[in-house]
C-alpha cells in the first residue's frame, strides 16, 4: 500500500483588479509601499512562511507591470507562478486561478486566496489561520469581531435603525478551503466577493478565525498612509 501524499498548502493571489476607487495611475496592487510594491509585499509574505508550498498570482491577460516588477524581486524565482487569467471579477479570476492550479494542486490540497491589496498580512496570521482550520471539515476565513454601533441608513443617508453587532464579523482573508470544495462552489455560486460566500450558499459553515486590524484591505487613497504605518513599524 502506498501511503497517501502529505496535504499542502498554496497560496492563490487574485491581482487582477484596477483599483478604480484608489484613482491611482496603475493598479493599486502595483503601488509603492513603504519602499516596495503593495504585491510584492504579500508575495514576500507568502514566500516566508514555511508552510505554503507554493503561491500563485492571476493578473489580467494585458497586465504590463507583472514581469517588472518580479525581475526586481529575483529571491522570489521558483516560489510564484503567475497566471495570466484575470477576469471580469475577483470570482472569475479566483475561479480561473484554481483552474489553472489542477495541473499542481491535489482536490484535497488547501487553497489560501488572499487579496493583491491586503499588504498588512504576515506570516504569524497565515499560520493561525493555518492551526485553526488544517482539520476542519469546511475551511475557514480570518474575519474581525465587529465593534462599533451599526448603522442601516435610508436612501437619503439617514440612519434608519440599528443593526445588533452581535456575532457580526467583517471577513478578511486568506480564506482557506480544500481545492476540490472551492473550485465546485465558485463553480455553482451566484457572483460572491469572496470565497467564503461560495462555500456558505453549499449549505456549509465555513470556521471563523480572528484576524488583524493590520490585514484591512486598501481601497481609497487615504488607506495608504495606515498601511504604511503598520509595514514600516512591523514589516
Ligand atoms: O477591488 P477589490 O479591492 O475588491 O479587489 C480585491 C482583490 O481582487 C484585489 O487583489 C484585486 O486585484 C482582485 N481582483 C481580481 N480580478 C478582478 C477584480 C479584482 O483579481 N476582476
Amino acid at each position: 500500500m502506498t501511503p497517501s501524499a502529505p496535504v499542502r498548502y498554496f497560496a492563490l493571489i487574485p491581482a487582477a483588479g484596477v483599483g478604480a476607487r484608489m484613482g491611482a495611475a496603475c493598479p493599486k496592487q502595483y503601488m509603492p509601499l513603504a519602499g516596495k510594491l503593495m504585491l510584492l509585499h504579500v508575495l514576500d509574505t507568502f514566500a516566508s512562511c514555511d508552510a505554503i508550498a507554493h503561491t500563485y498570482v492571476v493578473v489580467s491577460k494585458e497586465d504590463g507591470y507583472i514581469d517588472e516588477a518580479l525581475a526586481g524581486a529575483r529571491h522570489l524565482a521558483g516560489r510564484v507562478t503567475v497566471l495570466h487569467e484575470g477576469g471580469a471579477t475577483r470570482h472569475q479570476s479566483v475561479l480561473n486561478g484554481l483552474k489553472a492550479m489542477r495541473a499542481t494542486a491535489g482536490g484535497e490540497d488547501w487553497v489560501l486566496v488572499h487579496d493583491a491589496a491586503r499588504p498588512g498580512l504576515n506570516c504569524e496570521l497565515i499560520e493561525r489561520l493555518i492551526d485553526a482550520v488544517k482539520d476542519d471539515p469546511v475551511g475557514g476565513l480570518l474575519a474581525l469581531p465587529v465593534v462599533d454601533t451599526l448603522k442601516r441608513s435610508s436612501p437619503e443617508g439617514r440612519a434608519e435603525a440599528t443593526v445588533p453587532r452581535e456575532r457580526l464579523w467583517a471577513a478578511q482573508t486568506p480564506q482557506m478551503f480544500r481545492h476540490a470544495l472551492l473550485l465546485r462552489a465558485l463553480e455553482q455560486a451566484a457572483e460572491v466577493t469572496d470565497e467564503a460566500s461560495a462555500v456558505e450558499a453549499l449549505g456549509l459553515q465555513p470556521k471563523l478565525v480572528e484576524g488583524s486590524p493590520r490585514n484591512f484591505k486598501i481601497t481609497l487613497p487615504h488607506d495608504v498612509a495606515l498601511a504604511e504605518l503598520h509595514l514600516k513599524g512591523n514589516p
